[in-house]
């Protein structure tokens, strides 16, 4: 296959294993973290991928130490401010899932002015999973969908895959809710929750190196290793 993906999922993993190895506190692996978020979503733009979905903070990630908490709103407020100028030149589209309304006021704030800014982006939209579960996403379209039909307005029958994405946080994307490729830095094989339905046919890579060192090169060789995969969505 010699296509690139259209929409392109990311777990960032290893930033705590990375900073720990050097000596580090913790956070000091977030903060060169949200260096590679800048580089990779710059070079995402570049090859023309139109959605990447990355993966900042999942519903499990509360019960972590207050402090290190404070330090991931900060840098995600800061990417936002440094960044809005280029993303909007560069026609890119911000979005959030996830349970937003739990993020600190502040940054709730920010977020949904940056949103505001670059609503007019078409070129690649770029969404940020923010206390996100995949499993409470399920479940919220299952309820949305028994609502429906509890007033009336949707028979049983009526419930097809089409209709369930509908109710899904990933809807704004369209088509491309599907994802093609996803990706989870520092050699973890797991998927934890993250964008289960929406992956049913993704292509997966799982590259060793930590999240503060998974440069635009890395990245490069993770999207042709996509290229060469075949897939078949259950066909032959
Ligand atoms: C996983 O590493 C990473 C996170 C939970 C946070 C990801 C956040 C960033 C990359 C920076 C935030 C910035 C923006 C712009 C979204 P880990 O801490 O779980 O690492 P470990 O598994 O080695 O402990």
């Amino acid at each position: 296959m010699n296509q690139s993906p259209r929409h392109v999922a990311i777990i960032m993993d290893g930033n705590g294993r990375w900073a720990k190895a050097r000596g580090y506190p913790r956070f000091y692996g977030h903060i060169r973290g949200t260096t590679r978020v800048r580089e990779i979503v710059r070079e995402a733009h570049r090859v023309g991928i139109q959605a990447l979905t990355l993966y900042a903070f999942s519903t499990e990630n509360w019960k972590r130490p207050a402090e290190e908490l404070t330090v991931l709103w900060k840098l995600l407020r800061k990417y936002i401010r440094r960044e809005v100028i280029e993303l909007k030149r560069n026609g890119v589209r911000l979005h959030m899932i996830g349970e937003i309304n739990r993020l600190p006021q502040d940054a709730q704030r920010e977020l949904r002015a940056a949103m505001e800014e670059l609503k007019d982006g078409t070129k690649l939209h770029l969404t940020f999973a923010l206390s996100y579960g995949a499993r409470t996403e399920i479940i919220e379209a299952a309820k949305a969908l028994a609502n429906e039909c509890v007033q009336g307005k949707l028979t049983v029958d009526q419930i097809t895959e089409q209709e369930f994405e509908k109710h899904l946080s990933t809807s704004f994307l369209g088509e491309s809710a599907e994802v093609d490729f996803m990706i989870r830095t520092s050699g973890e094989k797991r998927i934890s929750n993250y964008l289960l339905w929406q992956s049913s046919y993704a292509e997966f890579d799982f590259p060793e190196v930590l999240w503060p060192d998974y440069s635009v090169e890395e990245f490069r060789k993770s999207l042709e290793n996509f290229k060469n995969r075949q897939r078949r969505f259950g066909g032959i």
